[in-house]
């Protein structure tokens, strides 16, 4: 096992080391000669324009890659976009018919509540397309499409690289289909390619600053509770970092929406409260300074996460650490990664079972 794990202490910490060829392998090929090619799948640009609506269904990390693909779906392609986990979807008798598109998004293909959404919607008559990791699995056989994230083998319950991987396939995706629609100047898409296509550099240059994350892990790993805000983007990577926190090191941690904290949240801020405020959309950027200010007047010791041009928010925060820039719907994949250094370390220095933590299975095949 020593060796399966490459020099690392944990799977985890391999897989997040994996990251950027992870995210390489999966965007690579699919990008040719300035255009988005998507081989694998079947829908036609005449097919695309049918779908009134994209449904999005998933369990998990692979739900909060839903949340964040909400964002870029609307955003890029402006048809509306509904995301539930897949417990909740099939209770809800969804309004499904042949003009829905719907997304399942699984590591391992195999999770029993996403499987049973992916049956309904097919039963209503949706196209399916999945993104899954595991090639042949269950929910890859069962869908119209897949779009394979070439992750390779996750064997951390807690997902790292199936959750970069994911995004990566939703931009491929959400890209694929405004070309196809004709949303996009060829100068917008260069602009979006080249974003992503730089991702895998940004993400390796991030990992070698580990080093902050784990001095800050260190001050604070006996924290009782977390908070995680963000705005947008940054609110739908708050989810994951909370889940990874809460996954591996047994922290109570909650995510919210930053706007939502004068909502009920901020009653639980008092001194020393930890804080941690995802501040890289820099259309929000200022709600967030302002939201900073509250929580710290109420005594919060908070980290910020911001890009590399928004020094000004290291007077308002106890420390920062800076991501680099890029499209403002693809910033989940570089805020992600300090949020995942961050779980591990304090997992780590509390002693817990990283790669097999308590209560946890890697793949739920029950309800
Ligand atoms: C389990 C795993 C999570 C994963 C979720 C969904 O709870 O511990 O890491 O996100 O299942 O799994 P899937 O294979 O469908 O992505």
């Amino acid at each position: 096992e020593a060796a399966e794990k490459g020099g690392f202490e944990h799977f985890m910490m391999k897989e997040i080391f994996e990251q950027p060829k992870a995210v390489r392998d999966t965007i690579t090929p699919r990008i040719r000669n300035g255009h988005i090619v998507l081989d694998d799948i079947t829908l036609t640009a005449e097919e695309l324009r049918r779908f009134t609506k994209i449904n999005i269904v998933a369990c998990g990390t692979a739900y909060h890659v839903g949340v964040v693909a909400k964002y870029a779906f609307e955003e890029l392609l402006r048809i509306p976009v509904e995301v539930d986990v897949a417990s909740e979807f099939r209770y809800r008798d969804p309004i499904l018919n042949e003009n829905t598109l719907m997304i399942i998004i699984s590591q391992s293909g195999e999770t029993a509540d996403t499987l049973a959404a992916l049956r309904e919607a097919k039963r209503a008559g949706c196209r399916v397309l999945s993104v899954v990791n595991v090639v042949g699995s269950t929910i890859a056989t069962e869908s119209d499409d897949v779009l394979y994230t070439w992750a390779g083998p996750e064997i951390s319950v807690a997902s790292t690289k199936a959750y970069s991987t994911q995004l990566a396939v939703i931009y491929l995706l959400a890209l694929y289909i405004g070309e196809q629609l004709g949303k996009f100047t060829q100068e917008q898409l260069s602009a979006y390619i080249a974003a992503l296509e730089k991702l895998p550099e940004q993400i390796d240059e991030m990992l070698k600053h580990k080093e902050n994350i784990q001095f800050f892990a260190s001050k604070y790993f006996n924290a009782s509770d977390m908070y995680f805000i963000g705005r947008n983007v940054d609110y739908a990577a708050s989810l994951e970092a909370s889940l990874k926190l809460k996954e591996i090191s047994y922290i109570h941690s909650e995510a919210y929406a930053a706007g939502e904290l004068k909502h009920g949240p901020i009653s639980l801020i008092e001194d020393g409260t930890l804080v941690i405020a995802l501040a890289t959309d820099a259309r929000l950027f200022d709600k967030m300074m302002s939201n900073i200010k509250e929580v710290k007047a109420r005594g919060a010791v908070v980290l910020g996460v911001a890009t590399e041009d928004k020094k000004e928010i290291a007077g308002q925060t106890d420390m920062v650490f800076y991501i680099p820039k890029t499209a403002s719907f693809m910033l989940p994949s570089l805020s992600v990664i300090p949020m995942q250094l961050f779980a591990y370390y304090v997992a780590s220095m509390k002693g817990c079972d990283i790669d097999k933590p308590r209560n946890l299975a890697k793949s739920v095949t029950v309800e």
